[in-house]
């Protein structure tokens, strides 16, 4: 059967581990009740952060026909919640329990045209994808920015594979990415999916507005993990509730209010639904939204935030307001 996105959760046993790039490691999988990945996929993992356990999304970056054999590949991210460095721990014959094969990033078949762009780490969502189209004898590109060739996980393979097909943008060798340039490529027939940090999400997101583009053309997927600032620990109040709850680096606003007793209302955790609203009553200090859901012009009236990902920083250049403040940012939210 293949990918749905009904959780079934299993036992996955580690087979191999490997460092493929600079602080990414691969790691091959056998789940105990196999299922087929289809491209976009990808797996939840329930991992152990401080003691609490916790789930992280991964992409399906490999899997044999049956899906008796998943690998992911996952960036160690100290600034981050914590998910990559447990993963960085894991040796073979250690077990995890993972989710079958979970699709919400589905690749259309029988487009004209697709653009398929990675920003560092999100070459894993895009790895399957390209293969298919390739398959397929598709019309496709698919786009590889990074910061450098050491951190750019699989780049060998897949310009091997890819070659033609296949445009490399680095930034330590003078070739980084052009968004406008990019976007100027597509026409109403491209379908663009990407993956990768917030920032060029975001920027592609512009691009492809300002161009008139078929929004439902644009297909992303973002795992919530990358921001425009460092975590900060901060304070989350909701005076109706009567709770002053800090929030940790390594844990999300939606996370520590569950903590503390809140009935939160959320979907995906992954700053793409826009389910875990909550309303802004107050703000010390700047957000740091980490989503895809809101538009800029959303973002920039600190009026709500997706808790699930993004944040309070004490930094005076954030996008969404001007005070600097020198404790903890504090954030005073109404939620539904
Ligand atoms: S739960 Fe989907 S955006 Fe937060």
């Amino acid at each position: 059967m293949a990918a749905t996105n009904i959780e079934v959760w299993q036992l996955g046993t580690v087979i191999e581990v490997q460092t493929i790039a600079t602080d990414i490691q691969r790691v091959v999988v056998e789940p105990s009740l196999p299922r087929k990945a289809e491209p976009g996929s990808h797996i939840d993992v329930m991992v152990t952060i401080d003691g609490n356990k916790d789930r992280r999304s991964y992409s399906i970056v490999e899997s044999n026909a049956d899906g008796t054999r998943l690998v992911i590949s996952v960036l160690k991210a100290p600034l981050t919640r914590g998910g990559s460095l447990f993963i960085h721990g894991l040796q073979p014959g250690d077990r995890m329990e993972i989710t079958q094969p979970l699709q919400n990033f589905p690749l259309r078949i029988g487009a004209k045209r697709y653009i398929l762009l990675a920003g560092g780490i999100g070459i894993t969502a895009m790895i399957n994808m390209a293969r298919v189209l390739r398959n397929l004898r598709a019309d496709y590109t698919l786009v590889y920015a990074g910061r450098s060739r050491g951190a750019m996980a699989y780049l060998d393979e897949l310009q091997e594979l890819h070659d033609a097909n296949m445009l490399v943008h680095i930034d330590d060798e003078g070739t980084p990415l052009d968004v406008g340039n990019l976007v100027d490529g597509a026409t109403e027939d491209t379908e663009l999916y990407m993956c990768g940090p917030i920032r060029l999400m975001d920027a592609v997101r512009r691009a492809w507005t300002e161009r008139e583009l078929s929004y439902p053309n644009l297909r992303y997927e973002t795992f919530g993990n990358s921001g425009w600032y460092d975590p900060e620990e901060f304070i989350v109040k909701v005076p109706r509730l009567g709770l002053e709850v800090p929030v940790g680096r390594g844990r999300s606003m939606l996370e520590a209010l569950e903590d503390a007793g809140a009935d939160m209302m959320f979907d995906c955790r992954k700053g793409e639904c826009g389910l875990c609203e909550v309303k802004i009553l107050s703000l010390e200090g700047a957000l740091d939204h980490r989503d895809v859901f809101y538009s800029t012009r959303q973002k920039n009236a600190t009026e709500k935030m997706a808790c699930c990902v993004s944040r309070a920083v004490t930094s005076k250049t954030g996008l969404a307001a001007e005070a600097s403040v020198t404790g903890p940012a504090v954030v005073t939210i109404e939620v539904p």
